[in-house]
Formats: C-alpha cells, structure tokens, sequence
C-alpha cells in the first residue's frame, strides 16, 4: 500500500493574504505580464491573478485597503506578494493623492528589512512601445494606420495621440519621484527582459531582496514564438499568443521621425533615472 502521509498544521506557519510588497507598472504593452509570470517561478514569489486597478480606479479604490488585500493570493510568512497593474505609472491621482496608501502597505508588510518596494517597469524604445500599442487587441482592423493617426497631414507628430503621449516616460516619473525615493524603484529595460531574461531577473532578485534562484534551467527560447518561454520542474509554458505579436512593418520615414522627437524626453528620463537606458536614436 502506498504510505500516508500526515501533515501536523501546527508544523507549517500559517499562509494569509497580505497587501503587496512590490508592484508591477509601467505602459501598455511593455512587457509587464512577461516580468510577473517570470518572478513567479520564484519559490518565495506570489502573484496576484488579474490586474487588481486598486489605485487607479475610483470605484476599486473607494472599497478601501481591505479589499485591495483580499485580491491578493495566500502567502507564507517571508514570501513577496507581487501585484501587477501597469496603468498606475500613468495615473496622476495614483502617484500623488493615493501614495498614503502606499505608505500603509508598507508600514503594514515590512516583509524585509528595506519594507515596500515599488517596481517601475519601463521598458523599450517609445517607438516600439507605441507600435505595439497600436495592434489590434480584437480581430477589427484599425480604422487608420499606424502612420495616420502618430502624424498629423503636415506630417508634425500628434502629441496627443495616446500611445506616443504614454511614451513621454519622464512626464509621469518625476510624478513618482516626488513622492517615492529613487532607490525603492527599478527600472527594468523591457528590451533586455525579452533578449536576456535571467540577467534581468537576477537584478530584481537582488533589489527584492530575494534569494537567487531564478536561472538559466527556467527558460527555454522558443523558435516558433520567437521568445523565451518559462520552464518549472513540472511544465513548459509560453505566454499567451497576445503576448510577442508579429508587428507590422511601420514607414521607416515615419520611424526616424520619432526616433528624433523622443530622442530629447529619452534624455530627460535618462537624467531623472540617473541611467542611460540605450534606446535607438
Ligand atoms: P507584443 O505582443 O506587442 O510583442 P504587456 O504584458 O505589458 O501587455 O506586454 C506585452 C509584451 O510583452 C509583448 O508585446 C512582448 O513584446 C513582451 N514580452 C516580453 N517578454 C516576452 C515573452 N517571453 N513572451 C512573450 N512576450 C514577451
């Protein structure tokens, strides 16, 4: 007969829900849900499910802090419970009126010596940022093309045109940097979490205060997908096919264009980040 075993309650600390002690943000389509699922393959990582919007949506926010922690998974004491939401970079009332909360989360989990730390996710060159953007999340083709709605006739860049406005990264990091000091954020290059993985995660591991555990054994690069797909001790898996999209090819006048126009607010969010992120110019 197979033995049984008997697990004592009292061996094992107690798991509970606890409010986050890292977050996940950054722009759309920069790689954030890549960034948790492959933080998760840390033993002593919980994940969030969806992305809660406790911050940035008046009508999660109002249900107070309570809520915000039953969202959160069951962890064990000394595992990090990680919640990923990105549009809270770009929300103003998230990064000024409602960091108290902040503040409360981290008074409440010091699951470390260094407290709550708040991960900014920035990734890659705005103009691939906004090209991916710009791809159809529904089978409806787009009414216009890429190239109509980022230039105006005249062939001026529409400031205004949401995905080019939210890759303006320094407009919403001063934000942040008024209210959280620059060492409780890290800035993960998105193009560098899609080339090479493990370095980037053995940086968050260290700013997380984590053990290093996450290597080379847990990814594998899928030719097909044209990623790197995560690998446990039970399952290969590759994210979702709305993540890692074929893009389409953009007018290469159109490209240079931008490339100029945020050559300048690259600048300005290398100098506020105090590091030179590389991008294209
Ligand atoms: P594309 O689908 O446009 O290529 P987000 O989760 O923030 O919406 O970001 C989605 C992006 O994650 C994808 O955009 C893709 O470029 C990026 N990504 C990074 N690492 C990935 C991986 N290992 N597999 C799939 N997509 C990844």
């Amino acid at each position: 007969r197979p033995p049984i075993l008997l697990l004592s309650r009292r061996l094992y600390p107690a798991a509970s829900r606890r409010l986050p002690q890292a977050i996940i943000m950054g722009v759309r389509k920069c790689g954030t849900r890549a960034l948790l699922e492959m933080l998760y393959l840390h033993p002593m990582v919980q994940k969030a499910a969806g992305e809660v919007h406790f911050f940035d949506r008046d009508d999660n926010y109002n249900k107070g802090l309570e809520w915000y922690r039953m969202q959160m998974p069951h962890s064990y004491p000394g595992q990090i419970t990680i919640e990923k939401s990105p549009s809270y970079f770009v929300t103003s009332e998230v990064s000024s009126s409602r960091t108290y909360s902040c503040h409360e989360c981290q008074r409440e989990t010091p699951v470390n010596s260094a407290g709550a730390r708040y991960k900014s996710d920035i990734r890659l060159h705005p103009v691939e940022g906004q090209r991916s953007h710009c791809l159809p999340a529904l089978p409806t083709p787009p009414p216009k093309s890429f190239e109509q709605l980022a230039l105006f006739p005249n062939g001026s860049i529409n400031e205004a045109y949401r995905p080019l406005a939210i890759s303006v990264y320094h407009n919403y990091l001063h934000r942040w940097l008024e209210v959280f000091p620059r060492e409780q954020m890290l800035i993960v290059n998105g193009d560098l979490l899609i080339e090479d993985p493990v370095s980037q995660l053995q940086k968050i591991e260290r700013f997380l205060g984590l053990e290093a555990r996450i290597g080379t054994h847990n990814f594998y690069f899928n030719e097909t997908k044209g990623f790197y797909c995560l690998r446990n001790e039970t399952s290969d898996r590759c994210l979702r096919e709305t993540k890692g999209r074929r893009h389409p090819r953009v007018d290469p006048e159109v490209v240079s264009k931008l490339r100029r126009y945020f050559g300048e607010h690259n600048q300005k969010f290398y100098e506020l980040v105090g590091e030179d992120l590389g991008w294209p110019e």
